[in-house]
């Protein structure tokens, strides 16, 4: 059975969102984000991003689909016309992994959002573990990260992670795994 990992940013009321936007502008974090859901160990495979239809087109028209990445797309309503040719419509987390897993040019995969695709994911068996940006202040939001099951234990940070406090433009934040532990 195929894992996949979840990435996030939240501030400290845990927004995540607002207005189909986020509520930052970290430019920093969103190269992290893209390093990071980019990276594979084998050059000839790609990651896929899987994201729920509002996330998709929160993005900037200009940056979708993610560059470099199999981009999947959930959604009951929307029609494959209305996406951009090479994006995945699939109508669950269930079925987008099957989809990846008949695939075997997919080395990772990342949950990005929004926030009952995170709760579904972090309720998974498949799920492994939580990128997770927490960013040091308080954000108007109006779409939030679902509350992380006892289940994740944060774990040490990976080589690829900066460590400590970040800042940029006076917003400080820190970039943290949490891992699944077995039952
Ligand atoms: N800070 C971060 O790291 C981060 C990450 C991602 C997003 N965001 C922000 O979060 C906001 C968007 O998130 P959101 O929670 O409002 O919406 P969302 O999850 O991106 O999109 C919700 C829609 O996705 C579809 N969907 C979700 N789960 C599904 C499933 N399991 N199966 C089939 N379809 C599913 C449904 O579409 P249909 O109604 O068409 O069925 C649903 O209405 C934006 O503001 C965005 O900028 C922030």
């Amino acid at each position: 059975m195929k894992r996949f990992n979840l990435i996030v940013a939240f501030c400290e009321n845990f927004g995540i969102g607002i207005k189909g936007d986020l509520p930052w502008h970290i430019k920093s974090e969103l190269k992290y984000f893209s390093r990071t859901t980019k990276r594979t160990s084998d050059p000839a495979k790609h990651n896929a991003v899987v994201m729920g239809r509002k996330t998709f087109f929160g993005i900037p028209e200009s940056k979708r689909p993610l560059p470099d990445r199999l981009n999947i797309v959930l959604s009951t309503t929307l029609q494959q016309e209305k996406l951009p040719e090479g994006v995945l419509l699939c109508s669950s987390l269930e079925e987008a992994m099957k989809v990846i897993e008949d695939k075997n040019d997919v080395e990772n995969v990342w949950i990005v959002g929004g926030s009952g695709v995170y709760k579904e994911a972090m309720a998974s068996t498949r799920c492994h573990r939580l990128y997770v940006t927490k960013i040091h202040q308080q954000f108007e939001c109006d779409t939030f990260f679902p509350e992380i099951p006892n289940s994740f234990r944060e774990v040490a940070p990976t080589s690829d992670v900066p460590l400590g406090v970040q800042e940029e433009n006076g917003i400080k934040f820190e970039y943290k795994i949490l891992e699944k532990q077995s039952e």
